[in-house]
């Protein structure tokens, strides 16, 4: 199964340009014309949140006709820059939502099982897993027991190392996550944004693969105390390629 993984687009609509800087919108619709024109297509597409700068109904919109426009299926997560109101009411058959309202998804009519958690706390950059979506988790997992799993979610529950940037990381919930993906034993990978970097990592004994930005990079920078500041890379997605037992490899793709 080929799953092309985009994330971070922080689409602005009407053109305006993030930080004076980057045109998110072209950027995106970049970005889905280099996929569209692969000549290997993948079979699921995986948006792992900040589909929007400012979750507006019109950069949502923007966001669903370039992912419609794709012919593919398509399943999307909030990150911290959603809203769910919005996002859900655009994208509703890309999004899942729980009884307490997350934009939580489970899919098990594909050769994996794909889980999608919603880790947005709205209004703030961190993320976490509350106890419902805990618990939704643990229900999820339960139902898909000894089949393969693709995990994904926006903050990943990882440290970086990008100090600025982690501290508005998955601060609830990691420990969690992990005795979860441990306990399951077949979650083949867990798929994330949020970093706008390649950055991998591991979570219970699963690689943890965070995407680049599908617009704009973090400049990579270690240093204790430094602000986050962007770079000039290119925008960026990935394809994980995961075969039938479970062997993975993943690229990074410069748009
Ligand atoms: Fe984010």
């Amino acid at each position: 199964m080929l799953i092309a993984h985009l994330t971070d687009s922080h689409v602005l609509a009407g053109g305006r340009k993030l930080a004076d800087r980057f045109d998110t919108g072209a950027n995106f619709d970049r970005l889905i014309a280099s996929l569209a024109a692969q000549p290997v297509q993948p079979d699921l597409v995986v948006v792992s949140g900040d589909l929007g700068e400012d979750a507006t109904a019109e950069e949502y919109a923007h966001v669903g006709e370039g992912l419609r426009r794709l012919g593919l299926p398509v399943l999307a997560v909030p990150g911290n820059h959603d809203k769910r109101a919005p996002m859900r009411a655009a994208l509703p058959e890309m999004t899942g939502q729980t009884a307490q309202g997350h934009l939580c998804l489970a899919r098990s009519d594909l050769p994996l099982a794909v889980i999608g958690l919603d880790t947005l706390v709205e209004g703030a950059p961190h993320g976490e897993i509350c106890p419902d979506r805990l618990a939704w988790l643990d229900q999820a997992l339960a139902d898909c027991a000894g089949r393969d799993v693709l995990l994904f979610l926006h903050h990943p529950p990882i440290t970086t190392g990008l100090q600025d940037m982690d501290g508005m990381g998955l601060l609830t919930g990691r420990d969690a996550l992990a005795e979860r993906v441990a306990a399951h034993g077949r979650v083949r990978a867990i798929l994330c944004g949020h970093m706008h970097r390649a950055i991998i990592g591991s979570c219970g004994g699963a690689d943890v693969l965070v995407a680049p930005s599908a617009s704009h990079q973090i400049a990579f920078d270690l240093r204790a105390g430094s602000p986050y500041s962007f770079s000039d890379e290119p925008p960026q997605y990935m394809m994980h390629r995961i075969a039938p037992g479970g062997a993975r490899v993943s690229h990074v793709v410069s748009v």
